[in-house]
């Protein structure tokens, strides 16, 4: 397009020149003619050209980010399409929304995760985190753990799991039961004494069920893991949400926990939990492990 454009440009040129020679040389128009006619030889071909040349810059394909001719900033084109969109069916482009969410294809987890649904304040990603690292630390050495339990949503949908598929395996589950204990604004603490409180030990333990296996340890934390200290653990979800809760439960579950455990923390990116957050920065400041934040909001930490 743009090499015929120029040879179009040249040849016009060449007839305009060969033109104004003619008109020049002419005898037969007035000298007001000839500066007419020289104009529309002229001005016609030049008016076209400015015409293309705009045509052309505005049309023209842009870096990403970069501002259009006019200084008004346009946004970054969108990424192209995977290569393979076309090949996925029509039954799962509905998983990609926009990222994957493979949980709507998994139903064996939707029916775990319907038993947290009904009384839980986790959302369904970080279930579904929990549920999947759950799989994997199960085979571990060592018990399940739950600091801060509530309603037993999460509760129930891993005592579920452990149930079914790793029935040696116990799960403790602390928690007042009572709603949150003090909490210290000073160290970033957001929730109130009090809040969580619309919850009984009786109707967590009748609704979590499996009673052989889960053990309830209801009261403060640190007070109630007292007598655990032979203890070894798989896997703790700690989702406390306050400074001290975190630490307090950090530094206990941390030395007890299998090499190739892990450690979900619920509430480390949320802006209503930045105690849990500083809690956890301040404990592995000083150790090789690092926090790996997740989207969901939630960090996790492997032991090696
Ligand atoms: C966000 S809720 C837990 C949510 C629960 N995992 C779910 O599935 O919905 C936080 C819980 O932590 C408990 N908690 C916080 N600090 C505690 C402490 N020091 N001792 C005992 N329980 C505590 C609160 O009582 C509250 O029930």
């Amino acid at each position: 397009m743009k090499d015929a454009l120029t040879i179009v440009a040249i040849v016009l040129g060449i007839v305009d020149l060969w033109v104004t020679i003619v008109v020049l040389r002419s005898k037969i128009f007035a000298p007001v003619q000839k500066v007419l006619q020289l104009l529309i030889v002229w001005l016609i071909p030049l008016l076209g050209a400015i015409l293309i040349y705009g045509i052309h810059l505005m049309t023209r394909p842009r870096p990403e980010g970069q501002g259009a001719p006019n200084g008004v900033a346009t946004p970054a084109a969108p990424p192209p399409p995977p290569q393979d969109e076309e090949s996925l069916g029509g039954d799962e482009k509905h998983l990609y929304q926009p990222l994957f969410v493979p949980w709507l294809a998994q139903p064996e987890f939707q029916q775990y995760y319907s038993l947290a649904s009904r009384q839980t304040v986790v959302s369904v990603d970080r279930c579904y985190t929990l549920y999947t690292l759950l799989l994997q630390a199960a085979s571990m050495p060592g018990d399940i753990w739950e600091c801060g339990v509530y309603r037993g949503g999460t509760a129930a949908m891993m005592a579920a799991v452990l149930a079914a598929k790793f029935p040696s395996k116990r799960l403790y589950l602390f928690d007042t039961f009572q709603g949150m204990p003090k909490t210290d604004p000073s160290n970033k603490d957001w929730h109130k004494e009090g809040d969580f409180s619309d919850t009984s030990l009786e109707a967590v333990k009748s609704y979590v069920g499996y009673s052989d296996t889960c053990i309830f340890k209801p009261g403060f934390i640190p007070d109630t893991f007292a007598g655990l200290e032979a203890n070894q653990i798989a896997l703790a979800h700690i989702d406390v949400d306050t400074y001290h809760s975190v630490l307090d439960s950090l530094a206990f579950v941390w030395p007890r926990l299998s090499v190739g455990g892990v450690i979900v923390f619920d509430d480390y990116g949320f802006p209503t939990c930045r105690g849990a957050r500083k809690a956890v920065d301040e404990f592995f400041a000083s150790d090789n492990h690092r926090p790996l934040c997740l989207a969901t909001g939630q960090a996790i930490v492997f032991k090696s």
